[in-house]
């Protein structure tokens, strides 16, 4: 049995290294890879470029498969095996012709049910810049819910296949993250690390976009990264209009019905001279905003060009017809064209732009931060597959293994690659779209466990070494833990540093006395308790056959970077030494080496002092939810969050708490006001073994809906008398840690609309408060990305966990209610980890 010790992967440390090796790897190109042979714009006319592209989730309404293949037609009509077989068709008739392929998933799909000469036509093609790859991700990953680490990962991937395909000089040049719901100034600084030139995208925040529209600054220089200064700078467009076609020129055969342009006089449909000046009013309406004489025309929506040859023809034709004018010039172009086109354009200096573009509003009552936090375990799967993937890549490199397990790392790359797009671990997507993904990646990750299993088995000579993971520990359960006598225990270090003092806990069998050593150092001894498994742990749907009722918690050895230990747990004869039971909390207090925390005579905690002896912080850890609007015009849904009340009702209140464990290993168990709220708290070290933090681990749900009929999204609320203002600071994909302000935006004046949604932002680490006066800071880790605020001093908000019972009407068609592993809702337990301490 074996698990990696992975709790923190994700916090700030094991960063620059990865960045790096991408950079490395995408350095030194070839000098003559341009053969993107641009057509060269008229510093006298407005240069429209037509850029054909077609928007292809990986998965969303619904599943990759059922996307690529194009079944289902029932849901959407969309299949894209079709579109790029009919694009390359497209493609050879007209040399002039362009289009772009962005995903490299669904690309590879394709690719690899193409014989030779097919295989040989579109290398031609890709040769001539006819057929270019742009972004070239595995999926077109989200910026909010991502990690730096995934997103690193599923560029590679993408670059890496297209690399071996085509050689150096097909890897794209500009990043194309036109849907993601707002953009995230690391992933701007990672783009820029990767040698892109620049980024285009669209959606973005309808009162910056007005603004940015009457100061000419909807391309700007955005400088992404203070540590990388200038290497972090990457040029940035936005499209303001979505990333569709301009009125007139939706052509798409299959889903969109705008007239065909007629150009024969004697046809009483002839419309050419009405196109024509449609066109130019419309391509001038659209330029403004725009600093230079060039405007990128996406012309192509989700899902098009199936029959790409309609499309195709009216282009031809508005190209044709616009070649003499003196005011325009119209042709095919691509984004890396586009891009060339604005950094050659003479006189034009481009604005600097520092922050981000979060949240994202794209009307006055429509936040886009309700996916910070939808589908909580779905975003914790993708966490999980993150460190399997880490630490596969590491045993790889550690041991001999089998020469299957290229193939599983493979299959996992690319899973997870999948998991980024930004409607999978954006939790937008269908329920079975959901389900759909879970699955795969449950299937990638046991086999990358399986190889390295079979690794660990190779690398200790087939001794006790190297069993079978235990997927299901987040439920306390593990059948080899929970029946065998004896039984040896890996813990992985997937980490560049050292871990100290971490504890690792997995149930046993209850009345039966222990030995925990390190088969390594079978004489020092190694600290472990036995303690309760929690009530509403023990009651999890998903525990099916778990019947432990304690778990053993051990306090490693120190574990060097990138390497492991091995437990030996035996059974021996005597007694097992019995947790305290249930001893009330009431006014207890836990007693760390830097940290005491105090509960109350109700047992909720009310305070945290620190080992100086003289800091104290009144803290108090509360559960509230916010109703979600029922609204025809805007439900809060997977996307959206628009609450009906900006001041959330209390969830539930402590009513019993209790101590379980040894001295060493005290943990107060909260019961609630509430049967579906429960939680536990406990002072842990933190991963370099010199700090207390304190942990929550909660357990929420099934969010109750029955009785009111009310849509409800649940928060854990931190409350400090910390005077952090109005400001707070959230990491950036887990890396940078930007500064947020309330009811602020430090690009333009802000008109609050939502009180609380618009201050919404993404958390993937942590969640900083400040108090500048008292030198004293508190972070919040999470175990997987939430939505988070701060609005009021001292006060970290955390969304955990939603339930809703309308749609929002962006697009996925169906409210945000997760029937989970039972259909009585969706149980998600997780975990917060508090640190205060001196700034
Ligand atoms: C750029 O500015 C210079 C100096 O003002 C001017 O002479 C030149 O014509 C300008 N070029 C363009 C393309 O506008
Ligand atoms: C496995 O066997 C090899 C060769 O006999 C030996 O060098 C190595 O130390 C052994 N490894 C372990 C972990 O026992
Ligand atoms: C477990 O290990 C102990 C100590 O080495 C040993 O006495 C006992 O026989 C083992 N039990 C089983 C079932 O192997
Ligand atoms: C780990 O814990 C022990 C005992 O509490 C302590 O003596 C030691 O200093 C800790 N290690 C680190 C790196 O802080
Ligand atoms: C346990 O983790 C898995 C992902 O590995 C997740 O799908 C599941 O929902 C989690 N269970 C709970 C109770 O949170
Ligand atoms: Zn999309």
């Amino acid at each position: 049995m074996k698990r990696s010790a992975f709790c923190l992967t994700f916090v700030l440390l094991a960063v620059g290294l990865v960045a790096n090796c991408v950079k490395i790897e995408l350095e030194n190109l070839p000098e003559r890879c341009d053969f993107r042979k641009c057509t060269a714009p008229d510093p006298k006319r407005l240069n429209v470029h037509l850029i054909p592209h077609s928007h292809d989730d990986v998965g969303w309404l619904k599943s990759v498969d059922q996307y690529f293949y194009g079944s289902r037609s029932n849901i959407q009509k969309a299949g894209v095996q079709y579109t790029i077989d009919s694009v390359i068709e497209e493609l050879i008739r007209d040399k002039d012709r362009r289009f772009i392929q962005v995903e490299t998933a669904f690309f590879w799909m394709w690719w690899q049910e193409q014989g030779e000469e097919q295989r040989s036509i579109v290398r031609e093609l890709v040769k001539s810049g006819q057929l270019e790859f742009i972004g070239g991700g595995w999926s077109m990953n989200d910026e909010a819910t991502t990690t730096y680490l995934s997103t690193i990962d599923q560029m590679t991937w993408g670059h890496r296949r297209l690399v071996d395909t085509f050689g150096r000089c097909a890897v794209p040049k500009v990043a194309w993250q036109l849907d993601p719901f707002g953009h995230s100034k690391e992933m701007a600084a990672l783009f820029a690390g990767m040698g892109f030139d620049a980024l285009f995208f669209a959606r973005q925040d309808y009162q910056d976009i007005a603004q940015r529209v009457k100061t000419n600054t909807l391309e700007h220089m955005w400088q992404a990264s203070e540590e990388l200064g200038t290497r972090g700078d990457l040029l940035t467009g936005m499209m303001k209009d979505h990333y569709g076609p301009l009125p007139g020129l939706r052509w798409d055969l299959v889903d969109n019905d705008d007239d065909p342009i007629v150009d024969n006089t004697d046809s009483e449909e002839y419309n050419l001279v009405r196109f024509l000046e449609t066109f130019e009013k419309n391509a001038n309406a659209y330029a403004v905003g725009y600093p230079t004489r060039n405007i990128l025309i996406p012309m192509g929506e989700d899902f098009q060009y199936m029959a790409a040859h309609p499309f195709y023809k009216n282009m031809d034709k508005l190209i044709h017809w616009m070649a003499h004018s003196t005011k325009f010039k119209v042709f095919y172009s691509t984004p890396s064209c586009y891009a060339k086109a604005l950094s050659d354009a003479a006189n034009v200096t481009f604005a600097s732009k520092t922050d981000d573009f979060f949240p994202y509003a794209s009307d006055p009552h429509s936040y886009w931060t309700g996916y910070f936090t939808s589908r909580a375990a779905l975003k914790l799967q993708e966490r999980v597959g993150a460190s399997i993937l880490q630490t596969g890549k590491i045993v790889e490199v550690l041991s001999k293994p089998p020469h299957t397990f290229k193939r599983q790392l493979i299959a996992l790359k690319e899973e997870m690659g999948i998991m980024q797009h930004h409607d999978a671990v954006a939790g937008t997507e269908k329920q079975h779209v959901s389900d759909d993904y879970s699955k795969r990646l449950t299937k990638a990750v046991s086999g990358v466990q399986q190889g390295i299993a079979q690794a660990l088995r190779v690398l200790y000579n087939g001794t006790a070494v190297g069993g079978t993971f235990c997927p299901q520990l987040n439920a306390s359960s593990c059948p080899i833990t929970e029946t065998a006598a004896n039984f040896t225990v890996t813990l992985i270090n997937p980490l560049a540093m050292e871990l100290a003092n971490q504890t690792v806990r997995f149930p046993v069998k209850e009345g039966v006395r222990y030995t925990v050593t390190d088969l390594a150092t079978p004489s020092a001894k190694i600290p472990f308790a036995v303690v309760d498994i929690p009530e509403p742990v023990q009651k999890l749907a998903e525990r099916k056959g778990g019947k432990s009722k304690v778990e053993l918690v051990v306090r490693l050895p120190l574990i060097p970077p990138l390497s492991l230990v091995n437990l030996a747990v035996q059974e021996v004869v005597g007694k097992q030494e019995v947790s305290q039971k249930k001893t009330s909390a009431a006014n207890a207090v836990l007693k760390g080496r830097h940290m005491s925390v105090h509960f109350d005579d109700k047992g909720a905690i009310s305070k945290v002092t620190l080992a100086d002896g003289t800091t104290s912080v009144s803290f108090k850890n509360e559960f509230h939810f916010y109703k979600g609007i029922e609204d025809r015009a805007r439900n809060s849904g997977a996307y959206i969050f628009r609450p009906a009340e900006q001041k959330p009702t209390p969830a539930a209140h402590v009513v019993e708490a209790t101590l379980h464990g040894t001295a060493e290993f005290t943990e107060v168990h909260q019961t609630f006001s509430v049967d579906w709220i429960s939680q536990v708290v406990r002072l842990v070290p933190s991963v370099d073994g010199t700090e207390d933090v304190l942990e929550f681990e909660w357990i929420v749900g099934p969010i109750p809906v029955a009785v009111d009929h009310i849509g409800k999204e649940l928060v854990t609320r931190y409350v400090t008398d910390l005077n952090s203002g109005n400001r707070f600071k959230t990491d950036a994909n887990a890396r940078q840690l930007l500064t947020r302000q309330v009811d602020f935006r430090p690009s333009w004046k802000l008109e609050v609309t939502e009180p609380v949604s618009g201050n919404y932002y993404p958390v993937n680490s942590m969640i900083v408060l400040e108090d500048a006066q008292k030198k004293l800071s508190m972070a919040v880790l999470v175990d997987r990305s939430q939505g988070g605020t701060s609005m009021a001093p001292g006060v970290a908000e955390l969304m955990l966990h939603r339930r809703l019972l309308h749609d929002d009407g962006k697009g996925v068609g169906e409210p945000l209610s997760e029937p989970g592993v039972d259909g009585r809702g969706l149980v998600v337990r997780g975990r917060h980890q508090v640190v205060i301490a001196p700034t």
